[in-house]
């Protein structure tokens, strides 16, 4: 019933290059649920939707899994069309959604753990921090169908709607990039919510964003699995920025030590790539080097964007190095030391710090750190 928003590129500082959508559900037992809006500008084309579907007077029940604007900034317009449907959202759920839309009724899960549809169950658990605290899935046992919400989702905008029908390669990038920028940061509380799932038979999962997984559903959960416990990939990592192009030669020269070894490498300017692009090849990386000319005293602003925002992402399981250079005083390194340490990287000393230009001799250092923690990343 949801939208399909094809031209979004900004998700609140996650760089989406297909796009999105907001998948919502009508659930049809002899009652009728609707799971989950859509962001508030997509209101009309749900609507449009659902009608072709069910006279919304006739919906029983509103379900809102999660209380963030993308999926419920249509809940308190679409409640007026629907004025016979009880609303359900979790208890922590119910604050949230009436600070956003002003007061409204409400039912908690506590209250209502499940509703009989006639033929259809809708069974509620919650998964607190699988991503905000209201957060909760949906499960039609008849069905063995899990209604995700936020988790399992990619952002991708298309108009199949399952699995199968996509390219697997974007598929599997964008199911990828989303963990990285959504969920890394709550592997602890997605793995909660796996385990509050154990056990339970699920044979389609359909969230709300991007496709439903109706094939592989053991991929992505056994991706998922890896993606919580912090399990990384042989590989290196090197994200930097440069004025004139010295900090680039040590990243390069980095890279070709790395590489040397048989340790795969991959380079990234962050003024050329996005920070949320970055992250998404960190994710499975066991080795993140950041590089950052000093400028002004201080690190380069791109760097500093990208600090910020890893560790908030707080990345598991790495090691990691700064670089970089400096004209007559230094102070770049020492702050993305800082801040990598921060974000909970163990770091590796180096002195790859260099006034000016790298000379020949400091080329071969970087050469020979980049092989050295290719050393570290195999051990
Ligand atoms: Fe897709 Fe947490 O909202």
């Amino acid at each position: 019933m949801g939208a399909v928003d094809w031209d979004i590129r900004n998700f609140h500082g996650y760089v989406t290059h297909r796009g999105t959508s907001y998948n919502a559900y009508i659930v049809q037992g002899e009652k009728t649920a609707l799971v989950d809006t859509v962001k508030a500008p997509f209101y009309e084309t749900m609507l449009r939707h659902v009608r072709e579907v069910v006279d919304p007077a006739e919906i029983d029940y509103i379900v809102a899994n999660h209380a963030e604007p993308d999926h419920s900034g249509s809940l308190a317009r679409f409640a007026k069309e629907a004025s016979n449907a009880t609303i359900i959202s979790s208890e922590r759920g119910i604050p949230v959604l009436k600070k956003y839309y002003g007061d409204m009724e409400l039912v908690g899960i506590k209250e209502m753990p499940r509703v009989d549809l006639g033929g259809k169950t809708l069974s509620f658990t919650p998964v607190p921090m699988a991503h905000w605290p209201d957060s909760m899935v949906s499960y039609i046992p008849e069905d063995r169908l899990l209604l995700s919400n936020d988790a399992f989702g990619q952002h991708i905008a298309s108009e199949a709607r399952f699995n199968d029908e996509v390219d697997q390669a974007i598929l599997w990038q964008e199911a990828t990039a989303y963990y990285a920028n959504i969920l890394m940061p709550l592997s602890r509380t997605v793995n909660n919510a796996i385990k509050a799932l154990a056990g339970v038979e699920i044979e389609m999962i359909a969230p709300s964003h991007g496709v439903i997984w109706r094939k592989d559903i053991g991929d992505i959960l056994a991706a998922y699995t890896r993606w919580v416990s912090g399990e990384t990939k042989p590989r290196a990592v090197i994200a930097y920025d440069s004025m004139w192009k010295s900090t680039q030669e040590m990243a390069y020269a980095i890279a070709e030590g790395v590489s040397s070894t048989g340790v795969e490498t991959r380079v990234f300017n962050l003024t050329e790539t996005h920070r949320s692009d970055v992250i998404t090849e960190i994710l499975e990386a066991r080795a993140v080097l950041v590089g950052s000319p000093t400028l002004n005293n201080h690190v380069y602003p791109t760097v500093a964007g990208f600090l910020a925002y890893m560790r908030g992402l707080k990345p598991a399981n790495k090691i990691g190095a700064a670089f970089g250079s400096y004209g007559w005083a230094g102070g770049a390194k020492r702050f993305v030391e800082e801040q990598m340490s921060l974000a909970g990287i163990e770091l590796v000393e180096n002195d790859l710090d260099f006034s000016y230009k790298p000379t020949e001799e400091e080329w071969r250092k970087c050469y020979e750190f980049g092989a050295m923690i290719a050393g570290k990343i195999k051990s």
